[in-house]
């Protein structure tokens, strides 16, 4: 039998609201549950079950986490007009509400995160749990020890009134480094290479965090975390 969850603590979750407002909009009848007005907030409900506050009604799902190696040329959005979404990639996309954890730009490929757990998205793009992610970055011209010593100490960069958290360089080659930064400012990378007098030609995200992109996944292909990976941002 599927797990029960309390229905003040899947809407609290699903609308992102308190759970004590919540537990005063069951009291007002203002929740039903497959049609019948429900004033239990400790009510349970189950997967499938059909759940109303208000005129807006959800379907109770469960959580699901995916990773996609994103291909260039797909944006990290829930709709575009002029792009394919990330999403579309995912077959499982549009019934439980999911999102991608934080952003990669049009061009850029590799790791990306999809949810439909605010609270362990949450957890990884907060700045405050300092979340390691991995670049490699082509670069337009080789790099220098003088680049690698501004990018490891940290720049301000054009409109940021904070220098960036120290990033750590692992140089592969003159034209390829891996770039571990610790923030998800826009552009971020391409910003702080810009910076210190070099270009990024090619950027691909191998890791978020200890999670790494599946090298089995070609671009475009995804597949569902296993519980350990989930667990590494519980
Ligand atoms: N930094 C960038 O400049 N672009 C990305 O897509 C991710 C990080």
């Amino acid at each position: 039998m599927a797990e029960a969850k309390r229905l003040d603590k899947f809407l609290s979750e699903c609308f992102e609201l308190s759970r004590s407002i919540i537990g005063k909009e069951v009291r007002a009848k203002h929740v039903s549950v497959n049609g019948e007005v429900q004033r239990d907030p400790a009510f349970k409900v189950y997967v499938g079950d059909h759940v109303a506050l208000g005129d807006v009604e959800v379907e109770v799902y469960d959580k699901l986490y995916f990773m996609v190696n994103k291909p260039a040329g797909c944006v990290c959005a829930n709709d575009d007009p002029n792009y394919p979404i990330v999403f579309s990639y995912i077959e499982e996309f549009g019934i439980h509400g999911c999102h991608c954890v934080g952003r990669l730009d049009l061009d850029t490929t590799g790791l990306i995160l999809i949810t439909n757990d605010g609270q362990w998205s949450h957890r990884i793009a907060s700045p405050k749990h300092h979340c390691g992610k991995v670049y490699e970055v082509t670069l337009a011209e080789p790099v220098t020890q003088q680049q690698i010593a501004q990018l490891e100490k940290g720049i301000l960069l054009n409109g940021e009134k904070k220098e960036t958290a120290p990033a750590v360089v692992t140089v592969r080659d003159p034209l390829h480094i891996e770039l571990n930064i610790f923030e998800g400012k826009y552009h971020q990378v391409k910003r702080m290479i810009a910076a210190v007098g070099n270009e990024v030609t090619a950027l691909n995200r191998i890791s978020i965090g200890a999670l790494k992109l599946d090298p089995a996944l070609e671009q475009g292909e995804y597949r569902p975390l296993t519980e350990e990976e989930i667990a590494l941002f519980s």
